[in-house]
């Protein structure tokens, strides 16, 4: 398994160009099944997470050519030959679960595989399947998989979320786009995600009213048309690059970047002496002083503190003047960067879903082992500003959420190299 080698090398300077959403493009995907005619997304991520959709799509009977280096994506799903998404593919990426609603809704059947367990906690997909069964759905769970059917087609009804859920908002939005009748969702999610993939359904012929909001309305059409559409640039690539001159000084300016996507984050680089700044051609982010200062952050659903930048958040605050006290409010097991940052120098008390950091002068570099995606890369922040070298090994964690990761810090002055596996 191939790991990075990172030095700390001093303040960054120099520009970071932000990619197309991982989390937007994975519902935009699955959006295809809904027409059998071609839908095109421009500004797609170049990501393991996007080629294992491809895979699950082309299962199916679908067709998705990458075309401009990976960064658009031609689909077209006029002949879906197969209504099963494979456990085999599924147990890869949890996101699988998004064809559901979509076959379902074109075609009345579908058979899903559970997507089981994962690192950072639990997650069910129990309020997907309620939403659909809410529309109208039979659902059969056997042998780990769902067995899905609306004969006669789904029929617009009620949704209401006892919590916020990005991922069971889209299922739920995706199969009403071709119910019978008017669906209303509240307690729906807001995530940016959710905005593009609405407006993307709008261009392909979706009545949809409300998305950013906690009640979307959808009035079912009887089929959808084929559309292009750019994906949303990544808020959460965005937050983790602007953590870089924060936790190593310099300025950086990432190109893309917009303050709306990153809104609840950017209050809290400001508490702790983050100047960041509109461009022309996004954000700049530069340190105040050579101090920062301790916050504490508790992450919520869209606008509130992003959950996929707590870990990254933790490791500025490693550093930072002072005790900062982060509570974990999505996940129930996302501190396992705590343990790999303890390994550096760093001073962390996690009591369940809260992780108390006691600030210290410089972290030291070590050898650390990354356990999920977003823990990946704040073992890296941390080691672009630690003294000496930090090895982080099973980066393939990293690969299904960061394209061009070591060209990216590379390019605006950081010493980091990823080292082959031999
Ligand atoms: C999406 O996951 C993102 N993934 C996650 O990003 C992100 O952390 C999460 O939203 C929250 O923002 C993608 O978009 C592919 P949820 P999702 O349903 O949809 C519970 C990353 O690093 N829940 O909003 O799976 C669940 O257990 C990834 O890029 C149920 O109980 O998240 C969690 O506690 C990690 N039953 C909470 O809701 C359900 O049926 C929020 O989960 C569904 C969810």
């Amino acid at each position: 398994m191939d790991s990075i080698l990172v030095t700390g090398n001093g303040p960054l300077s120099g520009q970071i160009p932000i990619a197309g959403a991982k989390n937007a493009c994975l519902t935009l995907m699955p959006a295809t099944l809904l027409s059998d005619e071609p839908l095109t997304l421009t500004n797609a991520p170049r990501l393991s997470d996007i080629r294992t959709m491809t895979e699950l799509l082309g299962s199916l009977g679908a067709e998705v050519s990458q075309l401009q280096d990976g960064q658009v994506l031609a689909m077209s799903s006029h002949d879906l030959n197969n209504h099963t998404a494979d456990y085999d593919i599924v147990r890869k990426m949890r996101a699988s679960i998004l064809v559901l609603g979509p076959m379902l809704a074109r075609d009345g059947h579908a058979i899903v595989s559970l997507p089981g367990g994962c690192a950072i906690g639990a997650r069910p997909v129990d309020l997907h399947l309620k939403a659909l069964e809410a529309l109208g759905a039979e659902l059969e769970l056997k042998d780990g998989y769902v067995h899905a059917k609306a004969p006669g087609g789904l029929k617009g009804g009620k949704v209401d979320f006892p919590l916020v859920s990005v991922g069971a908002t889209e299922n739920a939005l995706m199969a009403a786009t071709l119910a019978k009748g008017t669906t209303v969702i509240t307690n729906a999610a807001r995530e940016p995600e959710i905005v593009d993939l609405a407006q993307c359904l709008q261009k392909m012929g979706a009545q949809i009213e409300g998305e950013g909001t906690s009640t979307i309305t959808i009035q079912g059409v009887d089929r959808l048309h084929g559309a292009t559409h750019p994906v949303v640039t990544d808020r959460i690539e965005l937050g983790t690059y602007m953590l870089a001159p924060a936790i190593c000084g310099g300025e950086v300016e990432l190109l893309g970047g917009r303050m709306g996507l990153v809104g609840a984050f950017c209050e809290k680089l400001d508490e702790a002496g983050i100047d960041v700044r509109e461009t022309e051609k996004g954000l700049s982010v530069k340190r105040r002083s050579d101090h920062v200062k301790a916050v504490d952050v508790t992450t919520e659903p869209f606008p509130g503190f992003p959950t996929d930048l707590q870990a990254q958040m933790m490791a500025l605050l490693c550093t930072a003047d002072g005790v900062s006290v982060l509570e974990e409010k999505i996940f129930e097991n996302r501190f396992m960067h705590a343990p790999e940052l303890l390994r550096m120098g760093a001073q962390i008390d996690v009591h369940g879903g809260t992780a108390t950091v006691t600030g210290v002068d410089r972290l030291k570099g070590a050898p650390v082992m990354a356990t999920d995606l977003r823990a990946s890369v704040s073992l890296i922040l941390a080691g672009l500003a630690a003294e000496g070298d930090t090895t982080v090994s099973r980066v393939y964690h990293l690969d299904r959420g960061y394209e061009h990761v070591v060209r990216k810090l590379e390019g605006v002055g950081a010493k980091i190299e990823r080292i082959k596996e031999q």
